[in-house]
């Protein structure tokens, strides 16, 4: 066994189905990349080559889950594969209570209505953009208590993704436990680098969140690939399973957020989960209003038994080395081209840091868009700003954010794409490092008010 992890590793899978994909002309490309107003999110998928644009819902099920697919129990309510699912989470999760969702922020969207009251504070390990926009239309502001080294893309810490519990601690002070109806806190923080919170500082925040009668709620879109980084980097974890890992890791919440996009491995679907009945009880309720009755939550029957089957693949520890270990090959790629990434490798993308890619280039000429714009340009790889345009505005002010971490996000599917794959990906990367200097910022033309990075429109600056 010890041999056989010094070597290379490979999928734990074979391949059955394969889906065509079409390389493009550069010609072609400057085309379709104005008229996405140089917003990748905004490019037809036909166009692009290879898609890093996101993990959430673009993974590969596997023959298992579309087995489910044809087993689904179309009833109103009821549904078998309902039960299947609680079943699942209750085994893996290890939470009382589920409540489906048609995907991650319809769980937000309940828990901020039934949790947070006007003039409350939510603190959480760095924001992401729908949770906190959630936060903010119940009434809630949202407060940053990430570590400090989160906010620094080069430094090399193991757990970025930790909890300041003395930020924490001081929030507490400043506004009241009885205005803190929740923690947030995230597992793999997306915005920060996909990087991992420890079991030890989880540990310390539901100690200190416990003297103040304050409730945890956990982020567990990524939570399986931040268990496996608890694994590989966590004194005390190396022999235990990601499995036994995550049910400890949620030990330490009241209940979990979940797009279940990313780690269960489906293209579609969410929940909230909950130990508190009270609690439960009024997110069964209004779950009604905006998804669907609460043992379908806006979801197919057969898209439950798909996440079921989902969940019970993605907590197997052959499956999550395989996929973090792809996104570490691509990360250690652009390390040896001397690309400037976000150290460490994250745990589902690897992200540029467009700062140190632009050097010339300010943030408010959007330099991580333009590098976005640009890979796509090379070769038609699309990855995602993860900057100031995605950052927004100060709901209170009107002024935009100027977040520290200025990034774009290669991000990598789910058991989608091979190592050669990622080779391309990385030829193309250091292309356009080698160009950088060429490189021109954008200006903003078109601003949605919600949530502006999905639908932006730019033009290039001369
Ligand atoms: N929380 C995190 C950490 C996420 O990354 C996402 C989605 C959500 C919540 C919301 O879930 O999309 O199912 O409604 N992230 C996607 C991404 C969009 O590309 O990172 P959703």
């Amino acid at each position: 066994m010890d041999e056989q992890h010094q070597r290379s590793w490979a999928e734990p899978f074979k391949i059955k189905m394969v889906e065509p994909i079409r390389m493009t002309a550069r010609a072609d490309r400057e085309r379709f990349i104005a008229e996405a107003g140089y917003n990748t999110f905004l490019l037809r998928s036909e166009d692009v080559y290879i898609d890093l644009l996101t993990d959430s819902g673009t993974s590969a099920m596997s023959d298992q889950q579309w087995a489910g697919m044809l087993l689904g129990d179309e009833a109103y309510a009821g549904s078998r594969n309902f039960y299947h699912l609680e079943d699942a989470v209750r085994k893996y999760y290890g939470y009382s209570y589920l409540v489906p969702t048609h995907q991650g922020r319809g769980a937000e969207h309940i828990l901020s209505q039934i949790a947070i009251k006007p003039g409350d504070f939510v603190p959480g390990n760095m924001y992401f953009t729908t949770t906190r926009l959630h936060q903010e239309l119940a009434g809630g502001t949202f407060v940053d208590v990430i570590v400090d080294e989160a906010h620094d893309p080069a430094a090399d810490y193991p757990f970025k993704g930790n909890v300041d519990l003395e930020k924490l601690q001081e929030l507490i002070d400043r506004v009241g436990a009885e205005h803190i109806p929740y923690v947030s806190v995230a597992a793999t923080v997306n915005m920060a680098g996909g990087q991992p919170i420890a079991m030890e500082n989880l540990r310390e925040v539901r100690k200190l969140t416990k003297i103040h009668g304050i409730r945890v709620i956990l982020d567990a879109a990524r939570a399986i690939e931040n268990a496996y980084f608890i694994q590989q980097r966590e004194p005390g974890y190396h022999d235990t399973p990601v499995a036994k890992i995550l049910r400890e890791m949620c030990s330490y919440t009241d209940g979990c957020t979940m797009s279940a996009k990313k780690d269960a491995l489906v293209n579609i679907g969410g929940f909230l989960a909950l130990n508190d009945a009270n609690l439960y009880d009024e997110a069964r309720n209004l779950v009604v209003v905006y998804e669907g009755l609460h043992t379908y939550g806006g979801l197919a029957g057969r898209d439950m038994e798909a996440m079921a089957r989902g969940i019970e693949e993605s907590v197997s520890d052959d499956h999550i080395r395989a996929r973090v270990g792809q996104v570490e090959y691509l990360g250690r790629k652009l390390q040896e081209a001397d690309v400037p990434i976000v150290r460490p490798i994250g745990g589902h993308a690897v992200y540029l840091d467009a700062r140190r890619f632009y050097r010339h280039i300010p943030q408010d000429e959007y330099p991580a868009q333009a590098l976005a714009a640009n890979i796509y340009l090379d070769s038609g790889v699309r990855g995602m700003e993860r900057g100031i345009v995605s950052a927004g505005r100060d709901p209170q002010t009107g002024e935009n954010h100027h977040p520290s971490l200025e990034l774009v996000r290669l991000t990598i599917p789910r058991r989608v794409y091979t190592q050669a794959h990622m080779d391309v990906v990385a030829e193309s990367v250091v292309e356009v490092y080698r160009h950088r200097a060429e490189a021109r910022g954008l200006k903003i033309v078109y601003e949605p008010k919600y949530l502006r990075f999905f639908q932006a429109r730019f033009d290039p600056l001369d």
